[in-house]
Parts: C-alpha cells; structure tokens; sequence
C-alpha cells in the first residue's frame, strides 16, 4: 500500500508515531510523511524528540510547504491519507478545501479523487465549528476517527490505549494486526452457557 501520513501540531502524536512504528516493522506499505510546523514543536514536547528522528520512521518525508513533492498531485496514486492527530485548524482548512500547505493539500487531493481519508481529530471539547467542520468532511465520505479509546479491552497501559485507537484506523485500512483484542474477549464473563 502507497499511504501519505500527515501529522498536525494537536496533542497526541504518540499516536502518529504508533503508526509510522507499525506500517515500517510490520507491513511493507511505503509511507510518505508529513509534519507541520506547530507539530513539530507537539512532537519535542510530548515525545522528546525532533523532526529528524521522528521522520526515520518514514521511507519518504518532505518539508510542509515542498508543493514538488509527489503527494502534491493527484496524478501520484496513493491507497489513502491518514491525519493523525489533526488540529482543530487543519481540520478547517480541509474542510474549507484552503490549501496552504502540502499537508493540506494531500488531503484536498484525497476528497478531490476520491481516495481513503483517515482523521483523527484531537481537541476538548469539541465547539459546534469543529463538529459541524467534522460532520461536513464525514459526508463527504472521511473517515473520522476521535482519539477516543475503548476500554472494554481492560487496558492498562498507555501503549493498550494507543494501540486500540491505532489498530481501528488499520482496520479501516484493511491492514490485519493483533494490536488489542476484539470484542468479546477471552477476558469477558458471559451470562449465558
Ligand atoms: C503542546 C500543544 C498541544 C496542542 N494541542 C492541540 C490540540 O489537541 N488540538 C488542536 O486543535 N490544537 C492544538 N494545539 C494548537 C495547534 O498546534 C495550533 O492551532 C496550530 O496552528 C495548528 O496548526 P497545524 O494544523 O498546521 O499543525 C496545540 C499546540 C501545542 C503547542
């Protein structure tokens, strides 16, 4: 799978560096990276790490406002686009279809053609802009995907958390994984016999 990764400056990109993790060690997806400036200030607060270092989990990565780069154009084939975490800004501007810099427009290109878009949207609350932002892009067939975790898997760790809201987005991407157990697990009591 040819799958674009953009990673906005909303807090939890311990989520997008799950993911980058997962596609490099455990998939032979070929993953072209994007970060945004306030992400990469998001991303030396909560990981302690810089861009450098971050974008090795990528085989491709290009520099937010390269417009060159080949996910600047919809003639370049890509399975899908995952935003993750996507700020309440970018999330505005894709809706908006205003398409100031190459993160946006890869996800402009994804709606335009018609191709998987996965978004994770991380703010709290939500005010009615950004929902009614999300309700727009979610009829236009995006995948809008909460950092919103179960806990019916008993996680205990911030890894289970993570992983859970990971391994949906794989699921919508059609890419197997044992990332948590599925409902009901081996853990659930059942009344019946
Ligand atoms: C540590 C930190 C955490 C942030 N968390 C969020 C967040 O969860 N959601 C959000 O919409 N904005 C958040 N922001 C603000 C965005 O970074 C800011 O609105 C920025 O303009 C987003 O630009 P971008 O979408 O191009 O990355 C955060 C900023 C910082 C520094």
């Amino acid at each position: 799978m040819k799958l674009v990764v953009g990673v906005t400056g909303a807090s939890g990109v311990i989520y997008a560096l799950k993911l980058l993790k997962f596609l490099q060690e455990q998939t032979s997806s070929e993953v072209h990276l994007v970060i945004s400036n306030p992400a990469e200030i998001v991303i030396e607060h909560e990981l302690e790490m810089d861009k450098k270092e971050f974008q090795k989990f990528a085989a491709y990565s290009y520099e937010i406002d390269d417009f060159l780069s080949p996910i600047a154009s919809g003639s370049q084939q890509f399975d899908a686009m995952i935003i993750i975490p996507c700020s309440m800004s970018s999330l505005a501007a894709i809706a908006q279809g205003y398409t100031t810099n190459l993160l946006l427009r890869a996800a402009d290109i994804s709606i335009k053609e018609k191709r998987t878009l996965i978004i994770m949207p991380r703010e709290l609350p939500f005010s009615p802009i950004h929902l009614e932002n999300m309700l727009k892009l979610a009829n236009l067939g995006v995948h809008i995907v909460p950092a919103a975790p179960g806990f019916y898997h008993k996680p205990k760790h911030i890894e289970d958390l993570v992983n859970f809201v990971v391994g949906r987005i794989l699921d919508l991407l059609h890419i197997p994984h044992n990332l948590f157990s599925r409902w009901p697990s081996k853990k659930t009591k059942r009344n019946d016999s």
